[in-house]
């Protein structure tokens, strides 16, 4: 941290060369509890606070982004003063926008150094509403050393990953090892699962729900056929279990070295890698495999930082938005705990490249990740992901077959739809 600390320094004198607040005031963040998310705030916050003379307080929202999302715009639309600060997925900024400060002016001289992919993203009717504080793209976790025993390279299709996971399961199985299972991932009826189903249609070359230009594409042969394979997984290389998991879950069976394969975003790596993990250095990263014929598809992800419209104390709030989302702060978060870095130059920084290697290597995953449709689905986005990972959990759960659940989901996307979205 002595680095954060230097930065938090000239932080404050970039601060006092500015405007020194009149009154110090005491913020209050909310954001999401998942891995060593919040440890990590509270590090950057306290450098925070020694710079400026503010005070931040967090407060800590459930791990699923569907109930956090659910919290924010209730309090949004009713105005709530107590939350200066939302951390915000970044799929939710054409829905929680009115709510927002424009944050344009306040962040002109430093939104350049970001994506502008990910600054477009945020950005609603010309307004930013967010900054960026880490972007997310997940990726295809395999033990090597259960893959090197068994002859097997880490999968680059899906069925290859059906298959391999059943070699190893048969083989360990055999001699014993009932714990293990094949592979983990987000199976739970909330937005997690929208990435990952997106990730098996997407890269088997169905499409991605709801095509950039607003139509609905989702009912396909193709998609079909990505979740008729899915569902094929569940109680086979798949526990039963998979339907309630959500990141954290998958990482609890991964990391206590139960599962052979887990699909899961960077910040699960060096939790894995801690030093009283039970997989520590028997495993690696790859990109998600692909259907047959198809092309890998990370599902875009990413965090950013709001002020609420209601804040009472809207300047100290945006000099912490610019403090967290600095390059400092975003170098530091993701040496800490891998988390994507939005600014590209990041990428070449040898301290990362050394001690976070996975991060290093994503870049060009980031950079080319399937976004979700919610900026053709606009307002309307949250309801059309949960018919898609409600349509989605039933099929895995055998409620009806892909090909009907898919039919029944265009319909009701239709109906959402109406003439326009
Ligand atoms: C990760 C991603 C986020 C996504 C969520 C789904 O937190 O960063 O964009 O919505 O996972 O569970």
């Amino acid at each position: 941290m002595a680095s954060l600390a230097a930065w938090a320094g000239a932080f404050a004198m970039g601060i006092s060369l500015l405007a020194v607040p009149a009154t110090a005031a005491d913020l209050t963040i909310a954001l999401g509890s998942v891995g060593k998310d919040v440890e990590e705030m509270r590090g950057q916050l306290d450098a925070f606070q020694k710079a400026s003379g503010h005070t931040v307080r967090i407060v800590t929202m459930p791990a699923s982004t569907t109930d956090q999302f659910g919290q924010y715009r209730l309090w949004l639309s009713a105005g709530n003063k107590d939350v200066d600060v939302y951390r915000t997925d970044v799929i939710w900024a054409p829905q929680l926008a009115s709510g927002l400060m424009d944050l344009t002016d306040a962040m002109k001289d430093v939104v350049g150094q970001h994506l502008p992919a990910v600054i477009q993203s945020q950005t609603v009717d010309g307004k930013l509403v967010a900054m960026p504080l880490f972007g997310d793209a997940p990726a295809l976790y395999y033990r090597k050393d259960l893959l090197e025993k068994y002859g097997r390279q880490p999968p680059k299709t899906w069925k290859e990953l059906g298959e391999t996971a059943k070699a190893v399961l048969d083989g360990e199985r055999a001699a014993g090892n009932t714990q293990l299972t094949g592979f983990v991932f987000q199976g739970a009826a909330y937005e997690g699962l929208t990435c990952d189903a997106l990730e098996w249609i997407a890269s088997n070359g169905g499409g991605q729900i709801v095509s950039p230009e607003g139509d609905i594409t989702v009912n396909n042969p193709k998609a079909v056929a990505a979740l008729d394979q899915a569902k094929s997984w569940v109680g086979t290389i798949a526990p039963q279990g998979v339907l309630g998991y959500m990141e954290e879950e998958s990482r609890g069976v991964w990391q206590t070295g139960n599962a052979v394969f887990m699909r899961n975003w960077p910040y699960a790596y060096p939790l894995s890698e801690a030093a009283d993990s039970p997989v520590k250095g028997k495993f690696d990263a790859v990109p998600l495999p692909a259907g047959e014929g198809g092309s890998s598809a990370a599902c875009l992800g990413g965090w950013n930082l709001a002020v609420s419209q209601y804040s009472q104390h809207q300047e100290a709030a945006i000099e912490l938005v610019k403090f967290l989302t600095s390059a400092e702060s975003q170098k530091q978060r993701a040496l800490g705990t891998a988390r994507l870095p939005t600014i590209p130059a990041l990428y070449d920084d040898p301290e990362i490249k050394e001690k976070q290697p996975l991060v290093a290597k994503w870049k060009t995953v980031f950079e080319n990740a399937t976004p979700r449709p919610s900026a053709p689905t606009k307002a309307k986005y949250n309801e059309v992901s949960q018919q898609f990972w409600t349509a989605v959990n039933k099929t895995l759960a055998g409620q009806g077959d892909a090909a009907s659940n898919l039919q029944d989901l265009e319909r009701q996307l239709r109906r959402l739809k109406r003439n326009a979205w």
